[in-house]
């Protein structure tokens, strides 16, 4: 009897839950609703969880398979099984994994199973572009195939969760961590962080081949004063609403499973103790459903901020701010009990975290089967295979941008009979794979050497000379290196950046290209072959100097395991360059931030005016960057004309004809600007508002279509709303943030 009055009680508890849940399922979530059953499951376990074992569910460890930061606490196997691990970071391959999940399965209490997480940004073995280079691609199918690629691929490891998409919106290439997110616009940057939601997540994991997503870092992470990572964040509110929230609410609309904290600040709070963004915001107002995890140790780290005592008041505040999981710091394991007692923390707090974690895991079918992400066949057969290698080769090829080309430098003419490739990054499988490298294997990486000579075979000599390191002072190789330039027909340069000298901690003061790999460049280029640089770099780099004297440029990223082969078919023309940059190139790193959609000032420069000392320029530099964001060549080449924007009612169609002038195929990524020329607040000179990619034949005219609803046009007022003002607007279309076409309209 009393054990049936107990189920009735639960059940009848569940359905209070679902209704209650009930307005937050229109969210487009990828899993499905919870049943009665799994929540009365939840219920059962919640009560029997002892404080302890809760607060175990509410804590992540890393293993000790790969280290992303420090270890307070290297006691994980048996804090697994005492039931103090919710989940574990840092682990991979079924060996590794499935003991560890046997030992929470089996030898703890309550045999709840541990979620794996790990930071998969660009792929898992199969590495694909950084994220900064995918986003040149413009392409959202290809950028969620990858994340659909990468989920098999650590889902066969025994993974079910990546610490990505991170969403960040920078303007400071200084910052390392640009490379990990799509650059400088908000809203390509929703367009891209949606594609890569759902590339992670499908439409479920039913199919064991799909992993929770992570949206991160919330918020305003990419936003650091000067550019140095995990510093104070300064923003106003109107820029905060504007600019850096929306990337973040795309994900959630897009039904993300769970989001992490930033390390930084937003007026005096960093993000971990900040109840307005955990909870007012997130979860009132835009109705998240997943988790919150923090990130690395980052409640621990609110005692350097200042905002806590110590590491039990930050606990508190994190708690109260609406956290769900510890990362690393053992702060709610150790401190929550004391907290409770004296009542600074409430059990229904606590309880309600759990149950998103024991929630999730359901989602994920653990409860069904802890082993199901840990398939040894899996392993070996969806790994690196053929088809995703492909698929990185092409992405590779997608994601590179022309930066320059005079005199049709590129493609490598078919006449040429010795190449010589010259500089530190030619003949380097290693610094492919860029940063967060995940399970990836450099080893298995093609060199720009190996693509090559994978594509020229024995028609061609290639040789290779170093020339000088990525970064040091030495000139003694840049003799061979002229040598071998001489010995050529055609030059093929490569520079930049290693690459860990972007990502977490990878903060540069000056942007410029590394060590003496400029007098290189000036050696190499002087010998007067036909050179083309192939640039690697893991952010916008200030390449003033090699603009002015090198022919041409590639822009070409970290490209990952297959970037030798993909960067190859573009340098030998057998894909034609489509990449469009999503982060403008300063001139120099004095003129960090330099994005497209900035304001006009009230002393506006005016290129074409008569001169003037009191405008808001520099004495020394333009104000206009090197390379502007959606900017990048074809080796065709393409014209606008006849833009026309048409209002019915609050439809806006915009349309223009594009041609393709050049002598070969070719893609065009079409972009469309807005401008709200008056506003009771400034607007900024352009935002855009669409794009499309195209492929079009060569002498075609195309005719592109936008259609906006007035909706578009809405933004933030200084009381937060957002709505859009009647007025007159001018549209935009063009092949690059700077050169465009314009038709005014009046709404
Ligand atoms: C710290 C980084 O900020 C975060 O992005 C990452 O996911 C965690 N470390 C885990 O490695």
């Amino acid at each position: 009897m009393h054990h049936y009055t107990r189920t009735l009680k639960l059940f009848c508890l569940a359905i209070l839950l679902c209704l209650l849940f009930q307005p937050a399922m229109a969210q487009k979530t990828p899993v499905s609703r919870l049943s009665s059953s799994d929540s009365i499951k939840i219920e059962t376990l919640l009560s029997k969880m002892t404080l302890d074992e809760k607060l175990g569910q509410l804590s992540l460890f890393a293993s000790d398979w790969d280290v992303t930061g420090p270890i307070l606490n290297s006691n994980y196997k048996q804090l697994i099984r005492d039931g103090k691990v919710g989940a574990i970071l840092n682990a991979y391959t079924v060996d590794f994994v499935k003991p560890l999940q046997k030992m929470a399965v089996e030898e703890s209490r309550l045999k709840i199973p541990l979620i794996f997480g790990y930071d998969v940004i660009h792929g898992h073995r199969t590495i694909f572009p950084i994220p900064l280079g995918q986003a040149a691609s413009w392409d959202l199918l290809s950028i969620e195939k990858a994340e659909q690629i990468s989920a098999m691929e650590a889902s066969a490891e025994g993974i079910n969760w990546t610490f990505a998409p991170m969403v960040d919106i920078a303007r400071d290439p200084r910052w390392g961590r640009v490379s990990e997110g799509a650059g400088e616009d908000t809203w390509l940057g929703c367009r891209i962080a949606e594609a890569r939601v759902r590339g992670f997540q499908g439409k479920g994991y039913a199919d064991g081949r799909h992993v929770l997503a992570c949206v991160k870092h919330f918020a305003a992470y990419g936003a650091p004063l000067g550019g140095r990572d995990y510093n104070t964040v300064d923003i106003s509110s109107v820029s905060l609403y504007e600019t850096y929230l929306p990337p973040y609410k795309a994900c959630i609309d897009a039904g993300v499973a769970t989001l992490m904290t930033s390390f930084n600040e937003i007026n005096g709070v960093p993000s971990t103790a900040n109840r307005w963004l955990l909870t007012d915001l997130l979860r009132k107002e835009w109705g998240f459903r997943g988790f919150v995890v923090t990130d690395y140790l980052s409640i621990n780290q609110m005692v350097n901020h200042g905002n806590a005592a110590d590491v039990k008041d930050a606990a508190s505040l994190a708690m109260n701010s609406g956290v769900d999981m510890d990362m690393m710091g053992s702060a709610f394991l150790e401190h929550i009990p004391a907290l409770l007692k004296e009542k600074k923390v409430k059990i229904a707090d606590i309880d309600e975290a759990v149950r998103r974690i024991l929630t999730t895991k359901i989602q994920l079918g653990l409860f069904d089967d802890p082993y199901r992400f840990c398939n040894k066949q899996r392993e070996q057969t969806e790994i690196m295979t053929k088809e995703s290698l492909d698929f990185a080769r092409k992405l590779v090829a997608e994601s590179c941008v022309l930066l320059k080309n005079d005199h049709q430098t590129l493609p490598v003419p078919a006449s040429v009979k010795t190449i010589a490739v010259i500089g530190p990054l030619g003949d380097t499988k290693k610094e492919m794979l860029g940063n967060w490298i995940a399970a990836g294997q450099w080893e298995k990486c093609v060199s720009l050497l190996d693509g090559i000579r994978n594509k020229c075979g024995d028609k061609v000599r290639v040789i290779y000379e170093k020339g000088c390191a990525i970064n040091d002072n030495e000139l003694s190789g840049i003799d061979a290196a002229v040598k071998a330039a001489g010995e050529a027909d055609f030059v093929l340069l490569a520079l930049g950046e290693g690459g860990e000298m972007s990502g977490e901690a990878a903060s540069r003061t000056s942007i410029e290209l590394p060590g003496v790999q400029n007098q290189l460049a000036a050696a190499v280029v002087k010998t007067g072959k036909p050179t083309a640089v192939v640039l690697f770099n893991g952010r916008p780099l200030a390449i003033s100097y090699l603009n002015d004297i090198a022919p041409a440029i590639l822009e070409t990223w970290f490209g990952g395991t297959q970037a030798g082969n993909g960067i190859a078919d573009v340098l030998f023309g057998d894909v034609n360059p489509s990449g469009k940059i999503t982060m403008s190139f300063p001139r120099n790193t004095g003129q960090i931030p330099v994005f497209y959609n900035c304001k006009n000032t009230g002393r506006p420069f005016n290129p074409d005016g008569p001169k003037d000392k009191y405008v808001s320029q520099y004495l020394d530099c333009p104000n206009t960057p090197l390379y502007p964001f959606g900017y990048g060549l074809s080796y065709t080449s393409f014209s606008y004309s006849g833009i026309k924007a048409v209002v019915v009612g609050n439809t806006i169609t915009i349309t223009s004809n594009v041609t393709n002038t050049g002598d070969r195929d070719g893609e065009e990524i079409v972009q469309l600007y807005i401008q709200d020329k008056v506003g009771s607040i400034t607007r900024p000179l352009k935002e855009l508002k669409g794009f499309k990619k195209l492929l079009i034949r060569k002498g075609d005219t195309v005719s592109v279509s936008f259609t906006l609803t007035a909706a578009d046009l809405a933004f933030y007022h200084p009381d937060l709303k957002k709505y859009w003002e009647p007025g007159e607007f001018n549209a935009f279309v063009g092949g690059s943030s700077d050169k465009v076409i314009s038709a005014p309209f009046k709404l």
